[in-house]
């Protein structure tokens, strides 16, 4: 752990590839005089985990896809760099003690290296949102049990972070999380049914990752945002609203009791968030954009349309109901977008797919999240049911 006030602090990312790694290790190249690399993993982006780690000194990587560790190795070899592969490397990695752990896998995927980081008392800023949906009150309970925060990546909740008076939380009436409302944002209801991924990958405001950008696009992001948004700050799922803010420069809002609604700003870009994360408790200056007013000129602000982004209604349906529908969706939505964009399904087919898997898994009953080994289970069960439904689905 950090030892003095003047050392480094040792960060390791997981998910260290993907587009909120790579703006980390952005943002800790920037100040090594404040922040040096532990460990760092991939799922099979070798060469990039392998570049990375040499450019940054790391001391422990580990790869996911275990076939994939022959080639790490060799193109590590003559580097004193510890190496591990599988999910148990993942999970080494994440235990390994150090000042900060980045969570930045995509998916369900980070759900146990996440729960490692945690368990071995490390101070946890996730931007994983998976994890929190599918298993927000086992995580939230065991970051309690070690008296650890979890540090929001996630722009919004980052920003709710910012403003959200502790000590008020009872005079708190409303948590609203912006939404930029995605490259659909104007199109007709049949116009989206039929867009194309090159077309759903284009968002306007933000530079992100396949997975998160087509949910930005179906608004399926917004409603796992919510969700994460519940576990983190523990109020009634009633005072959470959404609002579409096409300009992303209000990130989140917080209204109290006596009127006063809190906003916080800035530019679109993750650097920011992950350089107040760092920084956390204190704030340091960062290589990050700034938001300019003038240029920005003016913020409009809409209600979200729950009939034309039927997956923010499906996402607000399953906080409601509870228990472990959200993680339910959350598989089938997983399968429904790489399905949508190996082109086996239109993007209409994505909330089809998913309300499907919905509806069937919920007349099981829906039990409470108590611990990982079901929240694992109830993954691989709605997956298998989403990829049983596909062929319906498929044009
Ligand atoms: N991007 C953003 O601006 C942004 C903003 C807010 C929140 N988030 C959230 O942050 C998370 C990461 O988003 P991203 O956009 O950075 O994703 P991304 O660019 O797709 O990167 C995902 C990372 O996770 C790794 N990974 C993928 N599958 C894995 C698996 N099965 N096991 C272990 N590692 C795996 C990838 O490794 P490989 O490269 O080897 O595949 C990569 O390092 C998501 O939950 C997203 O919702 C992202």
């Amino acid at each position: 752990m950090q030892s003095a006030k003047t050392d480094p602090k040792m960060v390791s990312i997981l998910g260290a590839t993907g587009s909120v790694g790579q703006s980390s290790l952005d943002m800790i190249a920037a100040a090594p005089e404040r922040y040096q690399i532990h460990a760092l993993t991939a799922h099979s982006n070798v060469k990039a985990l392998a570049q990375a780690a040499l450019a940054h000194d790391a001391k422990f990587v580990a790869i996911g896809d275990e076939t994939l560790y022959a080639e790490l190795k060799d193109l590590l070899s003559g580097h004193a760099i510890e190496l591990a592969a599988g999910e148990q490397g993942l999970l080494e990695a994440a235990s390994r003690q150090t000042d900060i752990v980045i969570g930045a896998i995509v998916g369900a995927a980070g759900i146990r290296p996440t729960m490692a980081a945690l368990q071995a008392g490390n101070q946890v800023a996730l931007a994983n949102k998976e994890a929190l949906v599918c298993a927000g009150d086992v995580i939230m309970a065991e970051a309690k049990r070690q008296d650890l925060r979890i540090l929001p990546v996630d722009s919004e909740h980052n920003a709710i972070f910012q403003i959200f008076e502790e000590a008020n939380i009872d005079e708190i009436d409303e948590v609203i999380i912006t939404a930029s409302g995605g490259p659909f944002r104007q199109w007709s209801l049949d116009a989206i049914e039929r867009a194309t991924a090159e077309q759903a990958l284009k968002h306007p405001n933000w530079d992100m990752g396949a997975k998160v950008t087509i949910d930005s696009a179906s608004m399926m992001n917004k409603g796992l945002e919510v969700i994460e948004a519940h576990h983190l700050y523990k109020i009634s799922q009633d005072k959470f609203s959404v609002v579409v803010h096409p300009q992303s420069a209000i990130h989140g809002l917080v209204r109290y009791s006596d009127g006063s609604l809190l906003a916080h700003m800035g530019a679109p870009d993750m650097c920011i968030p992950i350089a107040h994360c760092l920084a956390w408790p204190e704030r340091a200056s960062a290589p990050t954009k700034r938001l300019d007013l003038v240029t920005l000129g003016q913020m409009t602000f809409e209600a979200p349309d729950l009939v034309r982004f039927p997956c923010l209604r499906l996402a607000l349906e399953a906080m409601k109901h509870g228990g472990n529908l959200p993680n339910i969706m959350n598989a089938a939505n997983e399968v429904a977008v790489a399905a949508f964009l190996a082109g086996n399904i239109t993007f209409g087919g994505i909330p089809r797919l998913v309300e499907a898997v919905m509806d069937k898994m919920a007349e099981q009953g829906c039990l409470p999240v108590s611990d990982l080994d079901l929240v694992l289970e109830v993954d691989r069960e709605a997956r298998g049911y989403a990829r049983d439904h596909l062929p319906h689905l498929c044009h």
